[in-house]
């Protein structure tokens, strides 16, 4: 009862508190668009964030817009990483990221690289976090005669890896040929345990929330359910976050935040997948609270 009847005691007090707050405002948020995607498809986004919390800078990305998203991904990782570190370098008080699609996997393996990023909340707006394994349209515009089962012959090689959707083709027939030939997703799930393995999972744990959005209506992300970590095992049954591999052996401290209640499941039908990011009640009940 204390400190109420202080500050009512106190104008000044009151004030410097206030003002303290004002300054303080709302942290940076970056977006990371997907693939095929770029900066033009996350003006609403920005609009509902800067109507909510005026003030905001919203920095969306400007780097391998549209066709050049299939670069492969530790390639885009790097280019992110400086535009980024470029931002952060800017906000003592640290910043939220929010990447959608394909860019979910790039933010993750940004996280998991940078020593001292100073995210606090991490969006990963329907992305494949677990992997990728089903006819898109994408899919079919990047390899036109293609059927699902066939397309590990050109994702697992070296030539393969150089495609971005490539990068997280996880074929769930052909796992040992992932375990092999994938470069990018097997590493950054410690599928195929590396030597950076402790240390990613220390940079990635530094941030506060991991806040996971997706849902079955989706149409893109296959299975939905890897949106939330969620994969197919060699029959296509869907197992779920907390029973996959990656999870019970913490390789790379999603377990962890869970346990520390940092870890938020965020679920929507109803929703295709170009329309996550503009989709206001998606915004005011997944994202909003998230970005103080
Ligand atoms: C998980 O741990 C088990 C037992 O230590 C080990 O055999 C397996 O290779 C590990 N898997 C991953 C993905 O780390
Ligand atoms: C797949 O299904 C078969 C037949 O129903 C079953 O014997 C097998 O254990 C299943 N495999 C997995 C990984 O669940
Ligand atoms: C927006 O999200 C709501 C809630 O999930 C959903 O019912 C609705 O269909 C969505 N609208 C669009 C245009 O995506």
């Amino acid at each position: 009862m204390k400190t109420p009847q202080i500050i009512g005691e106190s104008p000044l007090l009151l004030l410097l508190l206030l003002t303290a707050v004002c300054i303080n405002g709302y942290k940076p948020v970056i977006i990371v668009h997907g693939l095929l995607d770029g900066p033009k498809q996350f003006k609403t986004l920005s609009l509902f964030i800067t109507k909510v919390h005026p003030g905001t800078e919203v920095t969306i990305i400007d780097l391998y817009d549209d066709l050049c998203s299939l670069k492969p991904l530790w390639h885009q990782v790097q280019g992110f990483r400086k535009a980024f570190d470029a931002i952060v370098q800017k906000a003592p008080d640290g910043v939220h990221l929010l990447c959608f699609s394909q860019g979910g996997l790039i933010c993750r393996a940004l996280l998991s690289m940078a020593p001292d990023h100073k995210v606090h909340t991490f969006l990963s707006l329907s992305s494949p976090q677990a992997g990728q394994y089903g006819d898109t349209e994408y899919l079919r515009w990047v390899f036109p005669d293609c059927i699902k089962k066939e397309v590990f012959r050109i994702c697992y090689n070296r030539v393969g890896q150089k495609v971005s959707i490539c990068d997280y083709w996880n074929d769930p027939h052909q796992r040992s040929r992932y375990l092999r030939s994938n470069s990018f997703l097997s590493i950054l799930n410690g599928d195929r345990p590396h030597v950076h393995m402790t240390a990613w999972r220390e940079n990635f744990l530094r941030i506060k929330k991991l806040v996971l959005i997706g849902g079955p209506d989706d149409g893109v992300i296959t299975p939905w359910q890897s949106s939330h970590f969620g994969f197919y095992d060699s029959n296509e049954t869907i197992v779920e976050m907390r029973k996959q591999e990656f999870y019970m052996n913490d390789t790379f401290g999603l377990k962890m935040l869970d346990a520390r209640g940092d870890l938020l499941m965020c679920v929507h039908s109803g929703v295709k997948h170009v329309q996550w990011h503009s989709n206001y009640t998606v915004f005011r009940s997944c994202i909003e609270k998230w970005l103080n």
